[in-house]
């Protein structure tokens, strides 16, 4: 996808997220990677309403070079990027479910929401770690996340919100939304004794959808 391009799909996928209300206010954030750097949506912008010529961009060492100031949670982006050289785009949001679990959850913990449905496997894989409490914006924070990153393509942030990447824009969304949907599953059947896919179903989807 060329830059013009994806500028216009990180406005659609912040307008869409918005009106599902998946991003309320000015939470959240999305960046993706371009051949030479990565655009980053401004700090303090409403994801419903973004403006493609605005969207922040960095230069591939992640020094601000266009646009907007860029979201102060660049740096939770980056810790992604750097671990993960595979991903091509980063989503921050402050989704209610996966944000309750958020605060349900304690840190360090590797496994907050149980493998109930394929799907969740198949998009977060086997771990979400959950991350200790940091202020957004925090630079703090990047050190925490790059130390799980390698291992892990998403996490939570403890009384925060998830963190969800993908190697396209489209895959980390993807992923986001379905980790919401794993996580109003997870707390709609937390005083129930739900079935759990086995570690050997786990496994098969793995190897299957990598
Ligand atoms: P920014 O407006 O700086 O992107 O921050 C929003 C947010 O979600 C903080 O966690």
């Amino acid at each position: 996808m060329n830059e013009a391009a994806l500028r216009e799909a990180i406005v659609e996928t912040g307008r869409s997220l918005f009106a599902r209300g998946y991003a309320v206010g000015t939470a959240g954030n999305i960046s993706a990677r371009l051949g030479d750097g990565f655009l980053v949506t401004p700090t303090n912008s409403c994801l419903g309403t973004l403006d493609a010529a605005r969207l922040a961009r960095l230069d591939a060492r992640f020094h601000h070079v266009a646009g907007d100031k860029p979201s102060k949670e660049v740096f939770m982006h980056r810790a992604f990027y750097q671990a993960r050289p595979a991903t091509g785009a980063v989503v921050h949001l402050h989704s209610t479910m996966a944000t309750a679990i958020a605060c349900l959850a304690q840190p360090r913990e590797r496994r907050p929401i149980p493998p109930l449905t394929p799907y969740f496997v198949m998009r977060i894989g086997r771990d979400l770690p959950v991350i200790a409490y940091f202020r957004p914006g925090d630079p703090a924070m990047e050190a925490a996340i790059a130390a799980e990153a390698a291992n892990a393509s998403a996490v939570l942030l403890a009384n925060h919100g998830p963190v969800v990447t993908g190697a396209t824009l489209g895959d980390a969304v993807a992923a986001a939304e379905e980790l919401e949907e794993a996580a109003k599953l997870a707390l709609l059947l937390r005083a129930a004794r739900p079935r759990e896919l086995t570690p050997a179903q786990i496994d098969d989807l793995l190897k299957t959808f990598g």
